[in-house]
């Protein structure tokens, strides 16, 4: 292949040009003198590659592939390492299949537990999902297989995907929704990202020059290339003036007909179309992979798999040590899901899977299964019922297999509900009358409601844990591995007290985005409003004490350090969690964010010192007048937390960052404000002007508060004249 530069592109026909910025097909770059065509395949939780019939949402069949556990149960094992293996398996698959660029993962935030694709991303929270898929990204790439990060951006919802304008303030979206993009781009480079089908603020994101070019390119450096989602353009034109670069999966000569025609016609300037054209021939010059397809270990692969499932699976409830179970148990395990389980979600990332042990195949001998019900139902089957009882009366234990059907949750469409079907929840209440020793395993791809939570001793939150969901789950329920997962998104009471609840999927045309910065844990966290189980947390079979915490600042960074001990009698792992609250800042905050975060394996009664720099960032809001990220001077919470629930030490802590708040005094500066956040230039223009002790007096009388609740323009009502005000005003912004 020859070296592409400009002026390769240049020598190329204008035709030739066009068709590199299209796709050939649906899975294809063009193929051009020069250049070889590149392939494309899904996707986060394992290859999809179509070798016959293509199709976006994952109808019809791909290759054999390993399925590895779907996105919301990676985040939940809050391990770097593990992610950043994953990518490297999924880029080893990728380069045996010849593949170019793998499309995911997808890091959109989860911000309704409506969303149908929430089982394909990380998290509510902007850093956890950033730092996954950072590690992802990383992992893939070193395997000289490039990815697609998508869907960029505000693509939070399904129902009217095309169409729909995500409306959000400018903070709110640089803070949640574009931060963990930004992480991603700037610390893993991928090759490239993927736009959205959606508007925001009613630009569809595929014409979007702001969010394409300048925030994408200009402010965060990204280099590599844009396509766009399948189906995603509406005018490819108005798309490569945005920054669009590939617009898939394209629609054959038509399309390049059109950019000719465009170009010839001086609607658009060839130079654009050049700049684009270089970006898909270097994506393929550095990503492009040529030969034959070749054999990798997918048993090896499987095991990963195993043990990705295993690291995330959530031990929410352990009441009494119910689990592990011991091997003398007489054991019941009962759900169709045992023996068809959701593993995998539905649309554009479901797998081929290579080799599923579901968890009736894995289950320990002796154990007796027994339907319960139908998956395809949610009518109660009386005879399917009556043999579950009978099963779990004649048990010591029951293991309840239960979640969300298939039907109920997948990309393309929305949920209704967070309910589990009726004929799981009616089978459950029986069995807990008959036997409390009653253990749920759910299986699903996001938050559930759990009303009967505190009827059961236990429950086990697997998601959709891939191939091997078998294995790992009995390893869990059996303590062959100690559970280390935690919650990467928080599960309500009900569906209701979601903040999204009254806006979501309101409107067919817009998403109003009203809840603003205060999405999952940010919410509920600074409501004091309680939730099931909140976001990061995740039982043990062993326990985790936290000592010693020490703040320093030194060098113009901040240093956490805190001290963990395994108290208990199993070798397990902890994800302790940094939270930073702002106390400062004059602007809407919420309670805690989280700023970082360790998972550390410890030996029983072993003890670790953590000590992590938080960076000026984890201080730092949006601020959309100044365009700038701002991080004040003040005051500050350090939390270490097991959950953003389960805060274990804490410490206030005046930091000095370099922008003190307030620098600028105006006529609307209320008196309050200016005292409390005084500069020395403010200081001395106080003294200058006389105005210190005037205002002391004022402000020591019985009025203080009245008086400090006024801006200065207005500080005639205390006897002080506009010029003196003026004058102030003058001298401290000298
Ligand atoms: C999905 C993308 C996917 C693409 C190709 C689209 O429908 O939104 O995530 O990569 O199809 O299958």
């Amino acid at each position: 292949m020859t070296k592409v530069d400009l002026k390769f592109v240049e020598g190329l026909t204008l035709a030739e040009r066009a068709s590199l910025v299209t796709g050939h097909d649906f899975w294809f770059t063009a193929e051009v003198p020069g250049s070889k065509k590149m392939m494309l395949t899904d996707g986060p939780s394992g290859l999809r590659k179509q070798a016959d019939d293509a199709d976006a949402l994952g109808l019809n069949d791909s290759v054999d592939a390993v399925c590895f556990p779907c996105s919301a149960l990676t985040a939940a094992s809050f391990d770097d390492d593990g992610l950043l293996k994953l990518g490297q398996h999924l880029g080893i698959a990728a380069k045996a299949e010849r593949i170019g660029v793998l499309l995911g993962p997808g890091v959109n935030i989860k911000r309704s537990p409506l969303a149908g694709r929430n089982f394909e991303y990380f998290s509510e929270d902007p850093l956890l999902a950033g730092r996954m898929a950072t590690a992802y990204v990383k992992g893939v790439q070193s395997e000289d297989v490039g990815v697609s990060v998508k869907h960029f951006a505000l693509n939070n919802r399904e129902n009217q995907r095309f169409t729909s304008s995500s409306n959000v303030d400018e903070r709110t979206m640089r803070e949640i929704y574009l931060a963990q993009f930004e992480r991603v781009v700037k610390q893993a480079h991928p090759a490239t990202i993927m736009c959205s089908y959606n508007k925001i603020n009613g630009t569809l994101n595929s014409q979007n020059q702001r969010l394409l070019t300048r925030i994408l390119r200009d402010e965060w450096g990204f280099t590599g290339l844009v396509m766009s989602d399948w189906g995603a353009v509406a005018d490819h034109v108005a798309a490569l003036k945005a920054g669009l670069d590939l617009e898939m999966p394209g629609n054959g000569q038509a399309s390049v007909d059109e950019i000719v025609q465009a170009v010839n016609e001086g609607r658009l300037d060839e130079a654009i179309l050049n700049r684009s054209a270089l970006r898909v021939l270097k994506m393929v010059e550095r990503w492009g992979s040529e030969g034959e397809v070749s054999d990798y270990d997918k048993e090896e692969q499987h095991r990963f798999a195993r043990q990705l499932a295993d690291d995330g699976i959530v031990l929410l409830k352990n009441d009494d040590q119910e689990l592990p179970l011991t091997n003398d148990t007489k054991l019941a395990v009962i759900g169709e899901l045992a023996e068809h389980p959701r593993y995998q979600g539905a649309g554009s990332s479901h797998v081929n899977a290579h080799h599923l042990v579901s968890p009736l195949d894995a289950m320990p001998a002796g154990a007796r299964y027994a339907q319960g019900y139908e998956l395809t139902s949610d009518q109660e089957d009386e005879q399917l019922t009556a043999a579950a009882l009978d099963l779990a009366k004649q048990s010591d234990q029951v293991v309840f297999f239960a979640g969300f059907p298939a039907a109920m949750e997948s990309e393309g469409f929305d949920k209704t509900s967070i309910d589990l079907p009726a004929n799981q929840t009616e089978l459950l209440a029986k069995l807990r009358a008959v036997n409390p020793h009653l253990t749920v395993v759910l299986q699903n791809g996001s938050v559930v409601a759990m009303p009967w939570a505190d009827q059961v001793p236990a429950i086990v939150e697997t998601y959709l844990a891939g191939e091997a969901v078998g294995e790992a789950t009995w390893d869990i329920l059996l303590g062959r591995v100690n559970p280390s997962g935690k919650l990467s998104e928080s599960f309500p009471f009900k569906l209701s007290d979601n903040p999204t609840y009254p806006t979501f999927d309101q409107d067919k045309n817009n998403e109003n985005y009203r809840e603003g910065l205060l999405v999952g844990y940010r919410y509920y966290d600074s409501k004091h409003l309680p939730v099931r189980f909140p976001f990061g947390h995740g039982l043990s079979y062993t326990s985790f004490q936290y000592s010693d915490l020490a703040v320093k600042q030194a060098d113009g960074q901040l240093t956490v350090s805190f001290k963990l001990t395994n108290t208990g009698q199993v070798a397990g792992k902890e994800v302790a969690q940094i939270y930073v609250g702002n106390r400062v800042s004059m602007i809407e905050k919420p309670a805690k964010e989280l700023r970082d975060f360790v998972k550390v394996e410890l030996e029983p009664g072993q003890s670790k010192t953590i000590s992590r720099v938080l960076p000026r960032r984890a201080f730092a809001w949006y601020n959309p007048e100044q365009e700038v990220w701002q991080a004040d001077n003040g005051e500050y919470e350090i939390f270490i937390g097991s959950s953003v629930a389960d805060i274990r030490l804490h410490q206030r802590i005046d930091y000095q960052l370099g922008t003190p708040v307030q620098v600028r005094l105006t006529s609307e500066t209320y008196v309050g404000d200016m005292m409390k956040h005084q500069t020395p230039t403010i200081k001395r223009a106080l003294q200058e002007t006389g105005l210190a002790d005037k205002l002391a007096t004022i402000l020591n009388s019985d009025n203080a508060a009245i008086f400090a609740n006024i801006p200065l323009r207005s500080l005639v009502m205390a006897g002080i004249s506009p010029e003196e005000v003026q004058q102030l005003i003058r001298l401290a912004n000298a």
